[in-house]
């Protein structure tokens, strides 16, 4: 497992590892509230595909607690306050679901909580005590699922040594383990020595912070580059495998992913080095056609202008600031998930069906 908790439901609130505050200071925000999970979703307090499907079903939680204790209907049977909770519910799940608009599974975690109808139950307490369950399990089977993953990586890529990875789809981007890093961390227990570079990973650096922390924490040697020097490093240096996470696989293969996945991914082909995916079956959504269909959501342009206080560029200036690019299928070696690995449409469709 990873050495650190990326968030923890205590005492009916939900506790995150202030991803902001990384790796200078280790700090815990406590979300009390549906719409501090918001907020803390959409200024990346937890960031990562995985972690933002398991933190919005804690959101899901509080958000119809507090309904329930305002309508006062806790100990009332469902039956007798049915258009108000429905009314509700369907607001705490478009609040929850328009924090970030690309990665599916914030999407797949707040139906898999909307899907418990709360009707069946006794009282509205009892309901509110199902769904709490609900999302403890949704956390566990994130990381059973990451952990299934790096097995099933680790049988695939289990001779190679030297890896790149962009951004971070490691235990901070899941409930845990993480979905490329976590296939790292197997390979590592299987193996020993291995190595890892990371980019930095413009404009919000989760390369450079955050995969670089969890790495070093976990004993694993990682080596930082800028994102430009992506190319230089697979002319110069042997690199077994690029190994990334994604937010999103459309029924066609094409993978969405951090800012610069694509320009990794073209690199890697002229280089003849394997590009793989690891990913959950939840970031696949086969009722997208293709990456061109996706929403990429476009980011405040001060993430560009500078970092923190700093600011190096001059006053408006235009600035393109999208947090996600489309890799084409063809740039994709394999998509490695808990149900096996895949290759191309065909595959998805193939393992839909088994
Ligand atoms: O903007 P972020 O930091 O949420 O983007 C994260 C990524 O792009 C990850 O690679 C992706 O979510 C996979 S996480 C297992």
């Amino acid at each position: 497992m990873s050495s650190f908790r990326t968030m923890e439901w205590v005492d009916g609130n939900l506790h995150l590892l202030d991803q902001t505050k990384l790796p200078g200071s280790e700090e815990i925000v406590v979300c009390k509230t549906m719409d501090d999970v918001c907020e803390s979703i959409r200024n990346m307090v937890v960031r990562g595909a995985p972690a933002i499907g398991c933190a919005a079903a804690f959101g899901y939680v509080l958000g119809v607690r507090s309904l329930v204790k305002d309508l006062n209907v806790e100990n009332i049977s469902p039956n007798s306050c049915s258009s108000l909770v429905t009314e509700g519910r369907e607001k705490i799940y478009y609040s929850l679901l328009k924090t970030r608009p690309t990665a599916v599974n914030l999407e797949w975690a707040l139906k898999r909580m909307q899907s418990i109808d709360y009707k069946k139950y006794k009282s509205m307490q009892s309901y509110v005590n199902a769904i709490e369950l609900k999302a403890i399990c949704l956390l566990k089977e994130d990381i059973n699922t990451n952990l299934k993953i790096g097995e099933i990586g680790a049988d695939l890529l289990g001779r190679c040594r030297s890896f790149l990875t962009h951004c971070n789809a490691g235990g901070l981007a899941t409930g845990g383990y993480g979905t490329a890093l976590g296939v790292i961390r197997s390979i590592k227990s299987r193996l020993g020595d291995i190595n890892v570079f990371a980019t930095e990973t413009r404009p919000l650096l989760q390369g450079a912070r955050l995969t670089a922390w969890e790495l070093t924490k976990d004993g694993i040697q990682v080596t930082l580059i800028t994102d430009s020097m992506c190319g230089a490093l697979m002319q110069t240096r042997e690199i077994d495998a690029v190994i990334v996470g994604a937010d999103r696989i459309t029924a066609n293969g094409d993978v969405v992913n951090k800012i610069g996945t694509y320009t990794v991914s073209v690199l890697a082909k002229e280089n003849n080095i394997p590009f793989y995916v690891a990913a959950p079956w939840s970031t696949i959504d086969l009722s997208t056609r293709s990456g061109g269909d996706v929403e990429i959501e476009q980011r405040n342009v001060n993430e560009v202008r500078g970092f923190g206080d700093s600011v190096w560029v001059q006053e408006n200036l235009d600035i393109f600031n999208p947090a996600f690019d489309v890799t084409p299928v063809e740039y994709v070696s394999a998509i490695i998930t808990e149900k096996g690995v895949i290759r191309g449409s065909v595959g998805l469709q193939e393992m839909r069906q088994s």
